[in-house]
């Protein structure tokens, strides 16, 4: 099992973002969030669209700069981009087209300097991890959708940063597929002791993966609750047919029901920002 310590990895106090439209309009998107994600250990987050997940994890990773607040690393200022220890994989795994399965896998290795044969042994071995060793020399237009997001996890782990972070990276799949991607993670997160941030829009995936799901309220996005998933870890397929897992996905549906209706009526009544629509991908 993977080491879980008290010892928060990520830590973001306090943080405030409001960006500036081109119309001159003010969008708050976080309202001061406080988090610790502990070495090991793997968050959800969980909200209605435009609530600033991406934006949180984005801030997370040093790839935007908060209005007010610190966000930490180990208990240093983050402020900037820290790709030795933090790796991200988005929703669009944005493989190159022209280069084969492996060399995909190698594009950040390469950018950092390593040697070919190396970088080639550690691409291999990640490959192997994410279940697509025999697709190696194959291009990614030869792949499903599900394989290629595989690809990107693969990438993302072949840089063997400390923390993922992780946007919706299922999101463009259909349900089963990402069932069987999460059980593939899971099993993944075991033998590599990662710490995750992942962001969801699935209430399933959130309770299957995490140790801990954070449900965030409407914009401003606020942290509304914190669910705690008891379940061990590795999360074993028959745990998403039980009653404990039912009875948490059912609470979460219940607090994010909430947040979602809230969030979608100030949408249609154009509250809030100017009338801008406010929300993006
Ligand atoms: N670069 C930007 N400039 C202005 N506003 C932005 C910018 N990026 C995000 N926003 C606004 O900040 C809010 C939060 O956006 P964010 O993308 O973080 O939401 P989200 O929770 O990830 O939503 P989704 O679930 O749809 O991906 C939204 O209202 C959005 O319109
Ligand atoms: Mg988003």
């Amino acid at each position: 099992m993977a080491e879980t310590t008290t010892a928060p990895a990520l830590t973001a106090t306090e943080v405030t973002m409001a960006y500036r439209t081109r119309r001159g309009h003010t969008v708050v998107a976080l309202d001061r969030v406080s988090l610790d994600v502990r070495r090991g250990e793997f968050v959800s987050l969980i909200g209605p669209s435009g609530c600033g997940k991406s934006t949180l994890l984005y801030i997370l990773g040093g790839l935007r700069r908060q209005t007010s607040g610190e966000v930490a690393l180990d208990g240093q200022r983050i402020t900037g981009p820290t790709p030795r220890k933090v790796g991200f994989v988005f929703q669009d795994y944005t493989l190159f087209p022209w280069r084969t399965i492996i060399s995909n896998v190698e594009v950040g290795l390469e950018f950092r300097g390593v040697g070919r044969k190396e970088r080639r042994e550690h691409a291999a071995y990640n490959l192997d991890l994410v279940g697509l060793g025999a697709f190696a020399n194959a291009y990614p237009g030869e792949l499903s959708g599900g394989m290629q997001q595989r690809v990107a996890i693969a990438r993302a782990l072949s840089m063997d940063p400390e923390i993922l972070l992780m946007d919706e990276p299922f999101g463009a799949l259909d349900e089963q597929t990402r069932t069987v991607l999460g059980e593939e993670l899971a099993r993944i997160l075991e033998k590599t002791g990662k710490t995750i941030v992942f962001v969801t829009h699935s209430l399933s995936e959130a309770v299957f993966l995490s140790d801990r799901v954070v449900v965030m309220s409407a914009r401003p996005g606020r942290i509304k609750e914190i669910l705690t998933v008891a379940e061990p870890r590795p999360r074993q397929p028959a745990f998403s047919t039980s009653q404990s897992f039912t009875d948490l996905r059912n609470g979460l549906f219940d607090l994010l029901h909430e947040e979602v209706r809230a969030a979608t009526l100030a949408e249609m009544s154009g509250a809030g920002i100017g009338g801008d629509g406010g929300r993006r991908g």
